[in-house]
């Protein structure tokens, strides 16, 4: 049988999805299982995380399985090993490989590899498994269809597979981004292409304020992405598109606030929306372990 890998969103079928959503809630139910009895899960980290390290090791372990994390300095990775046969050693050890590093090829070059499951913990391109737990936390509140959510900001990984999961969940999603921080044309494209294979919207929209109006869920990200250098010019044509009270009042009035962390307050996102009644960014940070724990037990146990 072919090895189950989720690089990016659209790795899973509209039903997979749907699985592993209702799966999570159960997990947020009953958070102890022995799905990962006896299963190890190497969690590779080439960059620095809080969310993504803790909620997959303390998943792995409510779910019965050892969680083996190491980061990629630590490792023989690129400086004297392949990536390629890191992953064919790694999966002689392991049961599954969750990786967070630079470049999507690597992950790609990485899962061809391997011969158990690779998860895609966050690259340039992509994050899924945030994605994954976005929606999930967005269905908590909003169960039922023709919503709006609008992504403010850059157009960066974060958007992206936001973008993808929203089309797999039947949200229209509109991306709030300034010239010149707009995602790839390829990445468009596909995302395109999915939201109209699932019936949903997908646009962009330069205007903040009209991109705002009728949405249920303003959503926004750091503006300088992990390993970007500063840009004092892109940060200008940012400013309008921060996620605050003025923004925030052209949404509709049960409106989310969201943001998967961490912030910049005070760029990005104000102390006001971020600390106030309409913010959910902490209970994101919290589904990442219920989404990611579903997500492992189908990929791992097709459970
Ligand atoms: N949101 C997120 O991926 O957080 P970390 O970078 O802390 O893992």
């Amino acid at each position: 049988m072919a090895v189950k890998h989720f690089l990016t969103v659209p790795d899973l079928s509209k039903d997979e999805f749907e699985h592993v959503l209702q799966q999570a809630a159960a997990w947020k139910r009953q958070p102890y299982g022995g799905v990962l009895a006896g299963k190890t899960v190497a969690l590779v980290f080439g960059k620095p995380s809080t969310r993504t390290r803790v909620s997959f090791s303390v998943g792995v372990y409510q779910l019965g399985g050892l969680p083996l994390t190491l980061s990629e300095q630590e490792l023989q990775i690129r400086t004297s090993e392949s990536i390629e046969d890191t992953a064919r050693v790694l999966s002689r050890y392991v049961n599954a490989i969750v990786i967070r590093t630079f470049a999507k090829k690597d992950v790609e070059d990485l899962a061809a590899a391997a011969s158990v499951p690779v998860i895609n913990a966050l690259t340039d391109e992509d994050h899924p498994c945030q994605a994954l737990t976005d929606i999930f936390t967005f269905r908590e509140h909003f169960p039922d269809t023709g919503r709006k959510i609008t992504y403010l900001g850059d157009g960066n990984n974060v958007a992206a597979s936001l973008s993808e999961a929203a089309a797999l969940a039947g949200i229209d999603i509109c991306l709030a981004v300034p010239e010149g921080c707009d995602l790839p044309k390829v990445k468009m494209d596909s995302i395109a292409m999915l939201s109209e294979s699932c019936g949903t919207k997908f646009w962009v929209e330069r205007d903040p304020e009209a991109a705002a109006a009728g949405a249920s869920a303003l959503y926004t990200d750091v503006w300088i992405s992990m390993g970007q250098t500063d840009d004092s010019a892109k940060v200008e044509r940012l400013l309008p598109f921060r996620l605050d009270g003025r923004l925030l009042a052209r949404a509709l009035p049960e409106a989310l606030v969201m943001h998967c962390l961490p912030a910049h307050r005070g760029e990005e996102i104000t102390d006001e929306v971020m600390d106030g009644p309409q913010s959910v960014v902490f209970d994101q940070a919290e589904n990442r372990l219920h989404a990611q724990k579903a997500l492992m037990a189908y990929i791992l146990g097709g459970r």
